[in-house]
C-alpha cells in the first residue's frame, strides 16, 4: 500500500460563530425559551458552536413570518422568483469551498465528497428549480397551478445542505414559503444558508430556519397554519408525522429509509461492479437512505467478486474528513455509532461471518471500519433492518427470478442496482424490482432532473425533476 502525505483542506475559510440564534423573518433572533444545544465535529468531538433550540412559540413566530411572506412571494411573477433562486444558486457556487468545509466539519463526511458531490448537487438543484419558476403552466399540472402556502420541512443529518436544497428549491420555485428544521447534529450549513438568503436579498420570511431536535420538528409539523409537510428521516419518525397530519388539510411527502439490493450477475464487468458496490455502501459512511446495503451476487461469481471486493476495501483510507485523500470519514454521532455496533453484533450472533480490512481507528471521534458480512440469511436482522453505516450484507442467488424475489423481500423500496452486460436482463429486472430508483451498471447517481422517492415503508411522494413540483402545487 502507498503511503500518503497528509493533504488537509484548510478550515480557515469557514467562520463559525460561537453561538447561533433562529433565522426568522430575515433576522437572527434569540429563542424565547432557555433552550440551547451544541453541535460537535464527530471526527474530533470538539464543540463547533452553540445552537438555539426553538420551542413551540418560536416555531409559531417562524410560521407567522412565512405566512406573511407568502402573500408577497406567491404574488410575484415566476420570472421574478426565478431571479432570486438563480442568485442563491450562484452564491452557493461562489461559496462552495467554504460550505464544503463546513459540511465536513459538522457532519464528518470526507471533503472529497462534500466538495465533489454534495455542493455541486446543491447548486444544481437551485439552478434546476429556478428554471421551472416561470414555466409552471407547462409542467403538466394544469394551466395555472397554485402554490400551497407555508411548507414545514424537517431534514436529516446525512446530507444536510443537499436535503435542504431538495426541500427548499422546489418549494420556492412554486411560490411557497418555508420553515425548515435541520437535524440537531448538523445545523451549521442550514444556518450558513440563512446568511445566503440575506445575501441574495430574498424577501424576509420566505425562508425561515429553526433549529432544535425532535420536539421542534414535531411542533413544526403539528402547527395548524402549515399547509405542506416534507420530511426525510427514519421510518419511525415518518410514521409519527403521518399520524400527526392525518385528517388535516396538510399535504405530506415522506422520504424514509431503505435496504437496497445491489444485484451482480455473472456476466457483469466485475471490476466495475466492485467500484459500484464500494460507492453503493461506503459512500458517506453508508449514511445513505438509498445505500446498496444488500449485495446480491450470482453464485457462480460470488467468490471471485468477494476476493476483488476485499482487495479493494483494503485500499480505502479512513480518517480525517478534511484530508483530501480520505475515503471514509467519521460516523455522524455517538448514537448512530451505537446503532451500527449493535446491528453488527447481532449479525455475528445470528451466524453471519464478519470481515473488515486492517484499518487503524483514530483515538477521538466516532468511527466504524468498512465491514462485510457473508453467509447472511434473509431472516437475519442485518439483511432486514437499515444499518445506516459502512456495513454490507452479502447474499447469493442462482437465477434472475430468485434475485428479484430476494431483492423485493424487504419492507423498504427506495432503490436498487443491477449489474449485467445484457440490456434485456436489465430491463426485465427493472420492471420487477419494487424500488423508486433502479440504477444499472452504476449506483448512487443523482441528478436534479430525475425524480427520487420510495415504495412501501420507504415513504411516498417524489423529489427532484418535474415530478418534484407536484408536492408543492395545489394540483
Ligand atoms: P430521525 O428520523 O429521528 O431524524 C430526522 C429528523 O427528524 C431530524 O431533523 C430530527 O430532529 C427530526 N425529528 C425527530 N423526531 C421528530 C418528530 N417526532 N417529529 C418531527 N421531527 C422529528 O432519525 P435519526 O434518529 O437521526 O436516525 C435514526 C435512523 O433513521 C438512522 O439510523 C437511519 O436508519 C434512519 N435515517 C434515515 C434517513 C434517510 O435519509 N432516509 C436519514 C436519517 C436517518
Ligand atoms: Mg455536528
Amino acid at each position: 500500500m502507498f503511503e500518503y502525505a497528509p493533504a488537509p483542506e484548510s478550515r480557515d475559510i469557514v467562520d463559525i460563530r460561537p453561538s447561533y440564534g433562529l433565522f426568522i423573518n430575515g433576522e437572527w433572533v434569540d429563542p424565547l425559551g432557555e433552550g440551547r444545544d451544541k453541535t460537535v465535529n464527530p471526527a474530533s468531538e470538539e464543540v463547533l458552536a452553540e445552537v438555539a433550540v426553538a420551542g413551540e412559540a418560536d416555531v409559531d413566530r417562524a410560521v407567522q413570518a412565512a405566512r406573511k411572506a407568502f402573500a408577497v412571494w406567491s404574488a410575484m411573477p415566476g420570472s421574478e422568483r426565478a431571479k432570486y433562486i438563480f442568485r442563491i444558486a450562484r452564491i452557493i457556487q461562489e461559496r462552495a469551498r467554504e460550505l464544503a468545509v463546513l459540511e465536513s466539519l459538522d457532519n464528518g463526511k470526507p471533503i472529497r465528497e462534500s466538495r465533489d458531490v454534495d455542493l455541486p448537487l446543491v447548486a444544481a438543484h437551485f439552478f434546476y428549480y429556478a428554471g421551472w419558476a416561470d414555466k409552471l403552466s407547462y409542467a403538466g399540472f394544469g394551466p395555472s397551478p397554485q402554490p400551497l402556502g407555508v411548507a414545514g420541512q424537517v431534514i436529516p443529518w446525512n446530507f444536510p445542505l443537499l436535503m435542504l436544497a431538495w426541500k427548499i428549491a422546489p418549494a420556492l420555485a412554486c411560490g411557497n414559503t418555508v420553515v425548515l428544521k435541520p437535524a440537531e447534529t448538523t445545523p451549521l450549513t442550514a444556518l450558513a444558508f440563512a446568511e445566503i438568503c440575506r445575501q441574495a436579498d430574498l424577501p424576509p420570511g420566505v425562508v425561515n430556519i429553526v433549529t432544535g431536535a425532535g420536539e421542534t420538528g414535531a411542533a413544526l409539523v403539528a402547527h395548524p397554519d402549515v399547509d405542506k409537510v416534507a420530511f426525510t428521516g427514519s421510518t419511525e419518525v415518518g410514521r409519527l408525522i403521518a399520524r400527526s397530519v392525518a385528517g388535516s388539510r396538510k399535504k405530506l411527502t415522506l422520504e424514509l429509509g431503505g435496504k437496497a439490493a445491489n444485484i451482480v450477475f455473472e456476466d457483469a464487468a466485475l471490476d466495475q461492479a466492485v467500484e459500484g458496490i464500494v460507492n453503493g455502501i461506503f459512500f458517506n459512511q453508508g449514511h445513505v437512505c438509498c445505500a446498496g446495503s444488500r449485495l446480491l451476487v450470482q453464485e457462480s461469481v460470488a467468490e471471485e467478486l468477494l476476493d476483488a471486493l476485499k482487495r479493494r476495501l483494503s485500499t480505502l483510507r479512513l480518517g480525517d474528513p478534511l484530508d483530501k485523500n480520505t475515503d471514509i470519514g467519521a460516523i455522524n454521532s455517538a448514537a448512530q455509532l451505537a446503532k451500527i455496533r449493535e446491528l453488527s453484533e447481532a449479525g455475528e450472533a445470528e451466524g453471519a461471518e464478519r470481515w473488515s480490512p486492517a484499518c487503524p481507528i483514530p483515538d477521538k471521534g466516532f468511527w466504524f471500519p468498512p465491514t462485510i458480512f457473508t453467509g447472511v440469511a434473509q431472516s437475519h436482522r442485518i439483511a432486514r433492518e437499515e444499518i445506516f453505516g459502512p456495513v454490507l450484507s452479502v447474499l447469493t442467488f442462482r437465477t434472475p427470478a430468485e434475485a428479484v424475489e430476494k431483492a423485493n423481500n424487504t419492507p423498504y423500496g427506495l432503490s436498487a442496482g443491477v449489474w449485467t452486460e445484457k440490456g434485456s436482463l436489465m430491463l426485465w429486472m427493472a420492471s420487477r424490482l419494487r424500488a423508486g430508483v433502479v440504477w444499472s451498471n452504476t449506483f448512487n447517481k443523482f441528478d436534479p432532473t430525475s425524480p427520487f422517492g420510495g415504495y412501501k415503508e420507504s415513504g411516498y411522494g417524489r423529489e427532484g425533476g418535474r415530478h418534484g413540483l407536484e408536492a408543492y402545487l395545489a394540483v
